[in-house]
């Protein structure tokens, strides 16, 4: 059976992985690969992590690159591979440009489509944006809905898709999350910047200090640009005149983005502002921090099942599970909320340990294997 999965940016890439290698090593799966490159650089280091090489790239990615320019370019590029490879189904995980737009393909040349992590949803047109919408399309284009937990199963069958279409398989992260975590050394002796080189000998010295807490910090939402970011890079500074904390903050590429933290954060001695980091040293860090402040919809999903607090920089949610949980909370980008809920977390322990308890809410590790054995079940 052929089976074609095409992925565009650093998180499909990270939540496509442990698949596309289990379905590689499956004798009853031909598995090929077609990167967009929505992403490059992001990708090439998920990729090279997982060891996964495409076997087609549509090489779109430009700078300053709007959705006009990236959907169009899919949606032109990939016809060819297609219709090369005749697939029996076609994998898209999530809602990024290339997942919407790569289901749009695939139902124009009528080839059944398999949407990993369906289901999430915020049901505002805003929030996230563009995602939302690019995931509730999906939804109607798609054929399998591999859907997280039995909450995003829920959303699904609130707007009618045939529950026989439906299956809860957890997420993939988790399996991405277990191999990176069986590559980080336990012993301390091996972390030094020869293991980790992203890792410089000053920022050992602060992760070194038992007396100094790491702040982990990741911004990069459309709808967060231009006041949201600036709100949270304020936030950042007041915090850091504290000599308890530190902050690392690799920053997104977006050049937006990249200017906005730039000119706020620039030059400070306990802000470590870093290129983007690879999938292992990025889980190591989140294993080292103290709590995380973040808009990513992914480390919520890694640090929830760490029992890492996270601190989301989102006005709303598309994944309740992570605040019930009791590891999450929503803080908007407010400036005064930010700085309430993180002083709350740095200084007292009872809310503290309140969040650190893992959850098991997006799954075992075992998502792809269980995706694997569905796949194999209903294509015939
Ligand atoms: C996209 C996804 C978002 C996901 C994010 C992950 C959509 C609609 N959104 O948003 O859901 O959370 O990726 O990071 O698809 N860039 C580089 N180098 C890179 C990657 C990006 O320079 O390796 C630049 C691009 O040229 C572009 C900007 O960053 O100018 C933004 O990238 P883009 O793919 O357009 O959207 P994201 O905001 O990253
Ligand atoms: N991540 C990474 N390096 C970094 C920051 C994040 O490997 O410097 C990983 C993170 O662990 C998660 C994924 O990237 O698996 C999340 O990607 P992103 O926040 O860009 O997208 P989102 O999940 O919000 O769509």
């Amino acid at each position: 059976m052929n089976i074609l999965c095409i992925i565009g940016t650093r998180p499909e890439a990270i939540k496509m992985a442990p698949l596309i290698n289990l379905l590689k090593n499956d004798s009853r799966f031909e598995c090929f690969v077609c990167s967009t490159s929505q992403h490059k650089t992001m990708l090439e280091s998920a990729l090279s992590f997982f060891e996964i090489k495409p076997d087609f790239d549509l090489a779109i990615m430009k700078p300053d690159q709007n959705y006009f320019d990236v959907s169009v370019n899919i949606l032109t590029k990939v016809e060819p591979v297609i219709t090369k490879i005749n697939p029996e189904i076609i994998l898209v995980q999530g809602d990024t440009t290339t997942a919407f737009i790569a289901a749009l393909a695939a139902f124009y040349l009528k080839i059944r489509i398999g949407h990993i992590e369906a289901g999430l949803r915020t049901n505002r047109k805003d929030e996230p944006y563009p995602e939302e919408i690019n995931r509730q399309l999906i939804s109607r284009l798609a054929d399998f809905h591999f859907a997280p937990t039995q909450e995003a199963r829920q959303n699904l069958i609130a707007e009618n898709i045939p529950s026989r279409n439906i299956f809860v398989t957890g997420n993939t992260v988790i399996d991405a999350l277990q191999i990176a975590l069986n590559t980080i050394p336990r012993d301390e002796n091996e972390w030094t910047t020869e293991r980790f080189p992203e890792i410089s000998e000053m920022l050992w010295l602060f992760l070194k200090d038992k007396t100094k807490k790491l702040i982990l910090v990741t911004a990069h939402r459309r709808e967060n640009i231009t006041s949201g970011i600036k709100n949270i890079a304020s936030a950042i500074q007041q915090l850091t005149k504290r000599d308890d904390v530190f902050v690392v903050l690799p920053v997104h590429p977006n050049p937006e983005v990249k200017n906005l933290i730039h000119n706020e954060l620039k030059g400070i001695e306990n802000i470590f502002l870093l290129e983007p980091l690879s999938y292992p040293t990025f889980i190591f860090l989140i294993e080292k921090c103290y709590f995380i402040l973040t808009d990513s919809g992914g480390i919520q999903e890694e640090a929830s099942a760490l029992g890492k607090p996270l601190l989301v920089t989102r006005n709303t949610t598309d994944r309740r599970e992570v605040i019930n949980s009791g590891t999450a909370k929503l803080v908007g980008t407010n400036i005064q909320s930010i700085l309430y809920s993180a002083v709350h977390l740095l200084d007292d322990g009872a809310v503290y340990q309140k969040m650190t308890i893992p959850t098991t809410i997006y799954g075992d590790g075992n998502a792809s294997q269980k995706i694997i054995g569905i796949l194999a079940d209903q294509i015939t």
